[in-house]
């Protein structure tokens, strides 16, 4: 493993070792034991879109494993009045030990990673939020003490986290079930990798796909760069929510996940996310541990 840089790149063995090593840099972290182990190590951290967890949970993370992030905007780098990817990656490259970036297109990051020599870190484009997926992971095992067999049903927009959890999950073994209006599909690479699970199903109605999952997750009706479409996506995804109905029809000691930052009263309901919110901070915490594990193994 050189990069993360999508769910898709990650063998089912290497997404359990990266949990397995979440678990123990968390317990080390809550235990006062010192785990520096990227002392005298950078990590930059382009930053194309806003963002609180991603960012604080990486800087802190670098500083909790002895190492130091900087934070880039690309406002204010070059990149932000047109220096190619290819450039930044190699000028980058000579001062850092690794790269996060959050940005809009999967292929800057994918070109970051090819034309620099230093790992990089996918932190969410419009495809994939790889980081936040395997911080679900993390909390689903935690939960649930086990991934496989259980059932993850992802209800609003086929944007990127649907399409990171459809991978993620169905790679540890999990079902997925995903429902999502006409024309908000998943991504098509996303849908290709699924075919070959029987344990995936892509339907139109919520309540059909909640039926007896483990985990319901949502995420906004409306990502980053896509607040001027956000008043026909109210009317597009009306009923496309977590609510009490939701939790019905799960199984009845069903988790609900949200990557956060959630619209209560649309994507799930004000008292649904309260009665979960344990499991949902949890899930914002184990960003910080699942990072600190991704850091590790590419960066140690
Ligand atoms: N879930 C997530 O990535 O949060 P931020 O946008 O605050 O980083
Ligand atoms: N789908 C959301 C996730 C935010 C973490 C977005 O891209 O804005």
């Amino acid at each position: 493993m050189k990069h993360l840089l999508k769910m898709l790149d990650l063998k089912p063995e290497e997404i359990i070792e990266i949990l397995n090593l979440a678990d123990q840099l968390k317990y080390e972290q809550k235990h006062g034991i010192p785990h520096k182990h990227l002392q005298g190590k950078t990590l930059g951290m382009i930053f194309e879109k806003a963002s609180t967890r991603t960012r604080v949970s990486f800087e802190a993370g670098m500083y909790q494993l002895g190492g130091y992030a900087l934070f880039l905007s690309s406002q204010e780098l070059q990149m932000g009045r047109g220096e190619p990817i290819e450039d930044t990656a190699r000028v980058l490259s000579r001062y850092l030990d690794g790269i996060m970036i959050r940005t809009f297109k999967q292929e800057d990051v994918e070109a970051l990673a090819e034309h620099g020599s230093i790992p990089v870190i996918n932190g969410l484009t419009d495809s994939s939020h790889p980081c936040q997926v395997l911080a679900d992971l993390m909390t689903i095992r935690e939960y649930k003490n086990k991934l496989e067999g259980l059932k993850l049903c992802f209800i609003g927009d086929g944007h990127n986290m649907a399409n990171s959890l459809i991978v993620g999950c169905l790679k540890v073994g999990m079902n997925v079930s995903v429902a999502v209006p006409e024309g908000y599909e998943p991504a098509q690479f996303a849908l290709d990798f699924a075919k070959d699970y029987a344990g995936f199903e892509l339907v139109r109605e919520p309540l059909k796909a909640a039926a007896n999952a483990d985990v319901l997750v949502t995420d906004v009706w409306s990502s980053m760069g896509q607040e001027e479409e956000a008043e026909k996506r109210k009317r597009d995804f009306a009923g496309f929510q977590i609510n009490c109905e939701t939790i019905k029809a799960a199984n009845p000691d069903v988790m609900v996940l949200h990557c956060l930052p959630a619209h209560k009263g649309e994507e799930i309901t004000h008292k649904v996310f309260e009665e979960h919110a344990n499991a949902i901070f949890d899930e914002s915490e184990n960003r910080l541990h699942a990072q600190k594990a991704v850091m590790v193994k590419l960066m140690g």
